[in-house]
């Protein structure tokens, strides 16, 4: 089962983390009691995600309150820069600060809970989408880096949309890719696939193209770290490869995110900072003393490359041109 699974939460003055860097072999949890120890956590990959970093910046104001460490918040809020969930859930917190501790807490509570009901709409309206997009059942799909319970308030987006079509039977296949640098496809995402009894293989990144265009995939479906106005999206690197196969294969590339996900203060993807990480990620263990590293956290796709985003409000054709922000005026 994977309805138990809550990567973050606030359990007895702290912040509670599955640590995401012990899976598969151990599910254990970290009791975060102080902001650094958040920060280092989020650093370090022990709570990845970007929906779950928004709940864990939430709570981490919260810790901040409760530790008197008011000092650290911006840094939390700067600890990962491509996700805007952080910076948000961070800031919605922030907002609560003057009504006191309880006040700030409720929000992140509200965080949380928001994310889990928004995880479950948007899975069954993407999977509704994809179902229109062609006959073949069931479905052979294809996903990158872990969108799954773990890097959300608890359910997933890419995956939630894979579960959803598996609780309807129509799932045949899923390929996960391993995901550089840190295997969060082969380690995280296939363990929740295997939870869920969801039949899967894990392939290298670089398989992903050849397996698309040589047409064992009828669509991918990835999740978001940042989606700029124009429908850019920032997603764990490597996403854009997948979605230039699909364009060329004409296989659906849906991006399942919540409206959280959905920036429309930074115009489109030049403007959205992408994390550059420590270059001993890419070159260990492998390459020569001499070389360096070149370690993009993320990459970004062009709004033409994505056929469709969903969403809790609903499904944007966004290759089409329609914009994230119609998704607002939609009834909730
Ligand atoms: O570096 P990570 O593991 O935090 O990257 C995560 C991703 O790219 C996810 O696809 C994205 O945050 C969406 S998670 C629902």
């Amino acid at each position: 089962m994977l309805d138990d699974i809550r990567p973050v939460t606030w359990h007895d003055g702290a912040v509670r983390i599955i640590d995401q860097t012990a899976l598969p072999a151990r599910l254990t949890y970290l009791d975060l009691t102080s902001v650094d120890d958040l920060i280092a956590a989020i650093q370090r990959l022990a709570v990845r995600g970007a929906p779950v970093l928004g709940v864990a910046g939430a709570y981490g104001v919260a810790l901040a309150l409760s530790r008197g460490e008011h000092a650290r918040i911006a840094a939390l809020r700067a600890a990962r820069p491509t996700a805007v969930n952080l910076a948000a859930g961070v800031d919605r917190a922030c907002a609560r600060i003057d009504e006191g501790f309880e006040a700030v807490l409720d929000e992140a509570h509200a965080v949380l809970d928001e994310d889990l009901t928004a995880n479950r709409t948007l899975s069954a309206l993407g999977a509704d989408w994809l179902l229109t997009q062609f006959d073949r059942r069931p479905l052979r799909l294809l996903t990158h880096c872990n969108a799954g319970a773990l890097a959300t308030g608890g359910w997933g987006t890419a995956l939630g949309v894979v579960r959803e079509l598996h609780a309807r039977g129509l799932v045949e296949v899923v390929y996960v890719d391993e995901t550089r640098p840190l295997l969060q496809g082969a380690r995280l995402t296939a363990w929740e696939l295997a939870r869920a009894g969801i039949p899967h293989r894990v392939q290298a990144d670089s398989a992903a193209a050849g397996t698309i265009i040589s047409g064992h995939v009828d669509a991918a479906i990835v999740g978001a770290d940042r989606i700029a106005a124009n429908g850019d999206t920032a997603n764990k690197v490597g996403t854009l490869g997948i979605a230039l196969a699909c364009a060329h294969a004409r296989a659906p590339f849906l991006v399942a995110a919540p409206t959280s996900t959905v920036d429309l203060d930074t115009p489109c993807g030049a403007a959205i900072h992408v994390e550059l990480r420590a270059e001993s990620e890419v070159l260990a263990p492998a390459a020569p003393a001499e070389s360096r590293g070149h370690n993009p956290a993320f990459d970004v796709t062009p709004a033409a490359l994505v056929s469709a985003l969903t969403t809790e409000r609903g499904v944007a054709r966004i290759a089409e041109g329609e914009l994230p922000s119609s998704l607002w005026s939609r009834a909730e």
